[in-house]
């Protein structure tokens, strides 16, 4: 095996560090340097996967997932074979966790078993319940509030495509959801600069935007909230939208696919961003809806870099969370 790109100063410090959080339930688990270190190490992780194959030999993950997926699945299943440990699914979409057995029960099998419980639920409360109770971490794969492995995995895609996160406008349109959330929060973490325009009482929750304007107080980021689609576009260097309707909120959908037409993303929208912006979505598109094809098929689009971020980016995030900072990774930032 060639040796990994190793510095002397991690070298010699052997002993084991962790992120300030046993968990990933929200962003705001992890301090903005420690957001820096997971984009870092993601970076290493994909320029050189083969150093980190047997990096957690040994270890087992398991996943419940209480709504569909594709890339969060797939992306934590690939990542963990690539890292040499194991995962297992547990398809919990047809009944939600805590109905047939308590929470803290679940928890206190599960850590008696496996090393690390990836939950994607409809409630954020029960992940963060899930993580109050286990003794092992607990990944947020997506809740009603969050989805922060996501928005990692985007900002990884915006540091790969422009070489920076700083001095770089994103302008989220749509749905003021779980993905819009966690952007801000990641956003505000890497002192970036995003807009988010969203229809009147969609915005996005009070709380999260009051919790990233303060950490955007700490790193300078910028933070906009706004109503007009082509004002947030306006001169920006990425595009982002995602479903009108999230999982959950299918009761609404005649009323939300009227009211969200004018933040559609076609072309006539992205003539307003800067030449080289770049489009982004989470995945999965409702194509005529929230965006065209013209738009997503276009050569501007990065959505499916974003879907290779996923799982480099919780890789990293399996890594850190499970062994930390040791001298076998070089995460200098981590506790810088
Ligand atoms: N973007 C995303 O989380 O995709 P899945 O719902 O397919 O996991
Ligand atoms: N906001 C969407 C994201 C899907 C990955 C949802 O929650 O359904």
């Amino acid at each position: 095996m060639n040796s990994p790109t190793i510095t002397p100063q991690v070298r010699s410090n052997p002993s084991p560090k962790r992120l300030r959080s046993q968990d990933l339930v929200s962003t705001t688990d992890l301090a903005p340097r420690e957001v820096q270190a997971v984009l870092e190490l993601a970076s290493l992780m994909k320029a050189r996967p083969d150093d980190f194959r047997s990096a957690l030999a040994g270890k087992q993950l398991v996943m419940f997932f209480e709504k569909p997926s594709l890339r969060t699945r797939l992306t934590f299943e690939a990542g963990m074979a690539g890292l040499g440990g194991v995962s297992f699914f547990v398809d919990q979409t047809q009944s939600r966790l805590g109905e047939r057995e308590r929470l803290s029960d679940i928890a206190h099998n599960l850590e008696r078993w496996v090393n690390v419980i990836v939950l994607r639920t409809f409630s954020h409360a029960t992940i963060e319940k899930m993580a109050e109770y286990a003794s092992i971490p607990v990944v947020n794969a997506l809740s009603d509030l969050e989805h922060p492995c996501q928005a990692l995995a985007d900002y990884f895609t915006l540091q790969e495509h422009f070489g920076r996160v700083n001095n770089l406008t994103l302008a989220y349109v749509g749905d003021g959801n779980n993905v819009a959330h966690s952007l801000l929060l990641t956003c505000a973490a890497l002192g970036s600069s995003i807009r988010v325009a969203t229809p009147a009482g969609y915005e996005p929750d009070a709380q999260i935007v009051a919790h990233a304007r303060e950490i955007a107080e700490e790193t300078g980021a910028s933070i906009t909230l706004l109503a007009d689609p082509q004002e947030a576009v306006s001169g920006v260097n990425a595009v982002y939208t995602d479903a009108w309707v999230s999982m959950g909120d299918e009761a609404e959908t005649e009323l939300r696919e009227k009211l969200f037409v004018p933040y559609r993303v076609d072309e006539d929208l992205m003539a307003h961003a800067a030449p080289d912006a770049v489009f982004m979505h989470c995945l999965p598109a409702h194509r005529g809806q929230e965006v065209t094809d013209a738009v997503i098929d276009s050569p501007r689009s990065v959505v499916f870099d974003q879907a290779e971020a996923r799982m480099h980016v919780q890789k990293a995030i399996l890594l850190l969370l499970l062994e930390g900072e040791s001298r076998r990774f070089p995460v200098r930032s981590v506790h810088a």
